[in-house]
């Protein structure tokens, strides 16, 4: 009997220690309260299993950072949920621009920072969009944002020494003669999709 309850609180013990883990992989919080993100409780349930969704639980870089294929999608939840506040381009409007190097909350240089903005709002009108947008989906949009910087990117924690070299500031022009055909030609996907 005892063995039996000691054991039971043993698997208990080892349960709340993986659940532990699993809290600390997923540490997303709310970037003005602070307070964790119940992200699997809110996000929608389809989007949830891709494999960039996996991997940006684990390490919160987005893996659709520079992927072109991606960048359609992104614009097209963009204009559909954020450009009204923020402007077609980015460029700012009853909120602020998205696409300069200035940030109000710093930690929007990186790419775990901006997704806890997006899935848990900030300030004011800046409400929380987790509830409604596929979180596959959010690190398109992140990626679409990402794409419309116009500012020089060296302080850019989203991007890598080598991705930074290779950067081209967006050009709108551009985006609607060739880019956006270009990019739906290819495929929004990581190795392992
Ligand atoms: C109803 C208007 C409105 C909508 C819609 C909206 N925002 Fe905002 N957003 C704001 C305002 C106002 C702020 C400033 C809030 C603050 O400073 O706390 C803001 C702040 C932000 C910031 C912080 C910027 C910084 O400088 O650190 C980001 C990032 C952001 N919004 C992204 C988005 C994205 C992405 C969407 C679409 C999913 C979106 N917003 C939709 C009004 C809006």
């Amino acid at each position: 009997m005892k063995f039996t309850v000691m054991a039971a609180g043993f698997a208990a013990c080892v349960m709340m220690a993986s659940a532990h883990v699993a809290v600390a992989q997923n540490d997303f919080r709310n970037t003005v309260t602070g307070e964790v993100l119940d992200i699997y409780g809110q996000a929608p349930e389809a989007g949830r299993d891709t494999p960039a969704v996996k991997k940006f639980m684990q390490t919160g870089v987005n893996p659709y950072t520079e992927v072109k294929g991606c960048l359609p999608k992104g614009e097209e939840v963009y204009l559909e949920s954020c450009s009204g506040c923020h402007g077609h381009v980015g460029e700012g409007k009853v909120g602020p621009g998205l696409a300069d190097s200035y940030w109000t909350y710093p930690k929007n240089t990186t790419d775990k920072g901006l997704f806890e903005t997006i899935f848990g709002g900030a300030n004011g009108m800046m409400g929380p969009h987790g509830g409604h947008l596929e979180l596959d989906n959010h690190l398109k949009l992140i990626a679409w944002i990402r794409h419309l910087q116009v500012d020089d990117v060296k302080d850019a924690e989203w991007l890598t020494d080598e991705q930074k070299k290779s950067f081209k500031p967006f050009n709108s022009d551009e985006w609607e003669k060739t880019g956006r055909a270009a990019a739906l030609k290819e495929k929004c996907a990581i190795s392992g999709n």
